[in-house]
């Protein structure tokens, strides 16, 4: 029997990870080939004509999953019903652009979408924060959004976790599919801890580590990181615009884990809100190792943190618990 459809909010939908996204749901990258969707579309009213242009092109690509879609700038209209909500509205880095520049103008939009999606959204939707600062906007959501369970709310660092699967897969020459187990910790910015400590790649002759493979540990513990850190930037000086189809790559990546599950043996890195766990401060929303089932997902406990690594998840709680007083100085 047809599964009935899912109702998927693609907030700033208009702009470039919005047209890179929204080809992917509607083709069943992000749910599963056998999963109708009704897409949502959310745009500003100078984004309106824009909105339409992209709405004429998913008429016109004819996607067999695509039951139907609502492309709109009345923020209640986007949020009623849906089951899946991806939040990458906002306003963008630009080249030389710190990210806390981008703060004010986006903490403010997330408080107001809160209300809306609380009010409006199916019960048990899903949140995915993209827009940065993707951590913090997602805290503010959550705040914001009090009756939406914590569990429900999540910002994207997948992105991250892919770009430091594809930086060992290129040092070692071996295929990306074949790397697991990286970890993002912490923040979506440059001070984001991307750790290979419990890192494998699959050989012919079992799962090795990724330390002792390097086996170079300045590499791991300098340009590796700084590499992945900072590749966001590495990506907006090279296009001028920040990452898209990566972005919105690794947006289904996020989704798909969360409401399919987490392939046996493997975790992947989400921003949720932190429970305490490895001695983060609980409620920031901070990046950890996670596994999903059944449409939950769960930190991986118990794993080794070094003292080089305890460091490194230190300075980024850090950060995140400025941001959050930042984006509090902002909104009031
Ligand atoms: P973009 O400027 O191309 O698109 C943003 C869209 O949001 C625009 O169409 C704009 O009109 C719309 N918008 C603005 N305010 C809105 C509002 N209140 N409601 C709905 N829509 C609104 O930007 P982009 O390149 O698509 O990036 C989107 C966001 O994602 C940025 O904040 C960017 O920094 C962030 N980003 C995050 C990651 C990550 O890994 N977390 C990666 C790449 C980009
Ligand atoms: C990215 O990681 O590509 C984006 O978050 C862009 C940025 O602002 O760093």
């Amino acid at each position: 029997m047809a599964k009935e459809p899912v109702r998927v909010l693609v907030t700033g939908a208009a702009g470039q990870i919005g047209y890179a996204l929204v080809p992917m749901i509607a083709r069943g990258v992000m749910l599963g080939a056998d999963q109708p969707v009704i897409l949502h579309m959310l745009d500003i009213p100078p984004a309106a004509e824009a909105l339409n242009g992209v709405n004429m092109e998913l008429v016109d690509a004819a996607f067999p999953l695509l039951k139907g879609v609502v492309a709109t700038t009345d923020v209640v209209e986007a949020c009623t019903g849906v089951n899946i909500a991806i939040m990458v509205g906002g306003f963008p880095r630009k080249e030389g652009m710190e990210r806390k520049d981008v703060m004010s103008k986006n903490v403010s939009i997330y408080k107001s979408q809160a209300s809306a999606l609380e009010k409006h959204a199916a019960a048990n939707c899903k949140v995915l924060v993209v827009a940065n600062p993707a951590n913090t906007n997602a805290l503010i959501l959550k705040e914001f959004a009090p009756s939406i369970p914590e569990k429900n709310i999540t910002c994207l660092t997948r992105l991250d976790h892919n770009r430091a699967l594809g930086q060992v897969s290129e040092r070692l020459n071996v295929q990306v599919s074949d790397v697991k187990n990286v970890i993002i910790w912490g923040n979506h910015s440059s001070t984001q801890y991307p750790d290979v400590s419990h890192a494998t790649v699959k050989t012919p002759s079992g799962e090795k580590p990724v330390p002792a493979l390097v086996a170079d540990d300045a590499w791991l513990k300098g340009e590796f990181i700084t590499t992945v850190q900072q590749r966001g930037a590495a990506i907006i000086k090279a296009r001028k615009q920040s990452s898209a189809l990566s972005a919105a790559s690794s947006a289904c990546d996020h989704i798909r884990d969360w409401v399919l599950g987490t392939p046996e043996g493997t975790w992947v890195s989400m921003g949720v809100y932190s429970d305490g766990s490895y001695n983060v401060p609980a409620g920031l929303i901070y990046s950890f190792p996670i596994t999903c089932r059944n449409g939950e997902w769960t930190i991986v406990k118990g794993l080794s943190i070094d003292d080089f690594s305890r460091k490194k998840l230190d300075l980024t709680a850090e950060e995140l618990t400025e941001e959050k007083a930042l984006a509090y100085s902002c909104l009031a």
